[in-house]
């Protein structure tokens, strides 16, 4: 998509297609505002708290409908590390790798985690299920190591868990 055509209602059709209509009139209402930054990042959140990353068609269609150029917003949608640009997996998993947990061996758990499923830092594993994080304090350093899984806390985690840990949200992902 360009943002240059003389065909601007099918670009705009097509570009509200993408987002839908809600996230369309949001844009429309930013777009009587001033057009700084904050407005853009507002935009990509919604798009991707709806869709869940943000892919690049979401991002060419956020260009068109605001009216920015397409490298600005792809810009900032990878600048920002709270936007994900790729699907995330079923569970997300937090490895934290703070302080306390790295003094306790959080390297060990993490790199366990990594050739089980053969996946590094912000990638989903090929099945979908998994999208590996670092975390850098989850808040339970008394727990130290830590892994995180969606909301659930596990703590005192030996590098030597981490297979039956992954095996039980494998398990409740097939479920
Ligand atoms: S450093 Fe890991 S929970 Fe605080």
């Amino acid at each position: 998509m360009s943002t240059c055509t003389d065909n601007w209602e099918q670009v705009e059709a097509a570009a509200k297609l993408v987002l839908g209509e809600p996230i369309a009139a949001m844009i429309e209402h930013c777009r009587h505002e001033d057009h700084s930054e904050s407005q853009l990042i507002a935009v990509l959140h919604r798009v991707q708290s709806q869709f869940g990353h943000l892919a690049e068609a979401h991002l060419d269609a956020v260009a068109q409908l605001m009216q920015v150029p397409a490298a600005k917003v792809a810009g900032v949608a990878s600048f920002y590390h709270f936007f994900r640009l790729k699907p995330r997996g079923k569970f997300q998993i937090s490895v934290c790798l703070g302080t306390a947990c790295y003094v306790k061996g959080a390297d060990r758990v993490a790199q366990k985690v990594i050739d089980e499923l053969g996946i590094t830092w912000g990638e989903t594993s090929s099945d979908g299920i998994f999208t590996l994080e670092a975390a850098r304090c989850l808040g339970t350093c008394g727990l130290a190591p830590v892994v995180m899984v969606e909301e659930e806390i596990h703590g005192n985690v030996t590098p030597d868990q981490v297979p039956a840990l992954l095996e039980k949200y494998l398990k409740k992902a097939k479920g």
